[in-house]
């Protein structure tokens, strides 16, 4: 009986020091491979900072991984492969991107706007995931055809401007336009001057990027169509041609206010838009003239893909029709 207890114990003994020889072993292993490993295991990184702007897009997202000996990698040159491991991608030639096509296949024709339901920038943040921050966007699997700055000329129009963004940002998306949006706001309490902003704001994009088409855009008016697409032809575009303040047809054959779309040499020939119209009316004519005395001719969609909608709204102080404009 003794002489089994004892035999036990030694037994016991042996188990126990073969076991921590084992995790000797296992421990000098697991050292080796840590101090010897290649810096391109996801398990391996210390510190990733993300560009957190929500604007932020994937293709301007900056990303970097600190490694643990220092060394550190952008992101966007890594390779995800399955179960989140992330390997060096091997140096390619970028990819040559064709043009995008004339008519965007993405469009979805007419559309319904409404203005019940309030909207907020939250939610056209989190409706417009690809836009960078500035309200800019460029489709990533093409080249756009143009490059486009919105223009908006404001002052205390918070409520139209969020439903602006609401229904444009995405149609703009979808008619594949590298652009930018510019709202230009009239500071003080003076008496508005909407051409002058928009002078302003063609100056204030071309300061940003090499823009070649300009639109001029009221804030309150939304297109119902996505094919009466925002950019510029061989001969200025004005855009809004059927208007439900204006049962969804031209007031007036001359007419070129609203939204209107030129190119850079457009805009220069008429050297830009008049700056002494002060209050409602008149400079949307004065362009047109502008526009007719330079050779140019007006080009338009049919009046179906041209419907649009403007929110109803009571006449701003310090925006009367100027009793001069005619
Ligand atoms: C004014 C324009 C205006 C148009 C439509 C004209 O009398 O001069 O500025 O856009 O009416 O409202």
């Amino acid at each position: 009986m003794q002489e089994s207890v004892l035999l036990n114990v030694g037994f016991f003994t042996k188990s126990c020091v073969v076991l921590v020889c084992l995790c000797g072993v296992h421990l000098i292993v697991a050292l080796f491979f840590y101090l010897t490993e290649s810096p391109t295991k996801l398990t391996n990184y210390r510190k990733i900072q993300l560009d957190s702007d929500i604007f932020a897009s994937k293709t301007h997202r900056t990303a970097v991984i600190q490694y643990d000996n220092g060394t550190e990698a952008d992101v966007n040159k890594l390779m995800y492969s399955k179960g989140s491991v992330i390997k060096d991608a091997v140096e390619e030639e970028p990819a040559v991107l064709e043009s995008c096509p004339e008519t965007s296949t993405l469009l979805v024709g007419p559309m319904r706007v409404e203005f019940s339901e309030p909207v907020n920038l939250d939610m056209v943040r989190k409706d417009n995931p690809q836009l960078v921050k500035g309200g800019r966007y460029k489709p990533n699997d093409c080249v756009a055809l143009q490059k486009v700055a919105i223009i908006i000329p404001f002052r205390n129009r918070d409520e139209h401007l969020k439903y602006w963004f609401h229904y444009l940002h995405p149609i703009l998306q979808r008619q594949q336009l590298d652009y930018g949006i510019y709202v230009i706001q009239q500071d003080g309490e003076g008496t508005f001057n909407r051409a002058k902003l928009l002078n302003v704001g063609y100056v204030e994009a071309l300061k940003e990027y090499d823009y070649d088409c300009f639109v001029f855009s009221d804030v309150d008016i939304i297109p119902m169509d996505d094919r009466n697409t925002y950019k510029c032809s061989s001969q200025p575009r004005h855009l809004s041609v059927s208007m439900d303040k204006f049962g969804f047809r031209l007031p007036y054959k001359q007419y070129f206010g609203g939204v209107s779309a030129m190119s850079k040499e457009q805009f220069q020939k008429i050297n830009g838009f008049p700056n002494n119209y002060w209050g409602w009316g008149g400079e949307d004519d004065d362009i047109f003239n502008r526009l007719v005395f330079r050779g140019m001719k007006i080009s338009r969609p049919s009046g179906d893909i041209g419907k649009c909608r403007m929110i109803r709204h009571s006449r701003d102080k310090k925006n009367e029709p100027n009793p001069q404009r005619l």
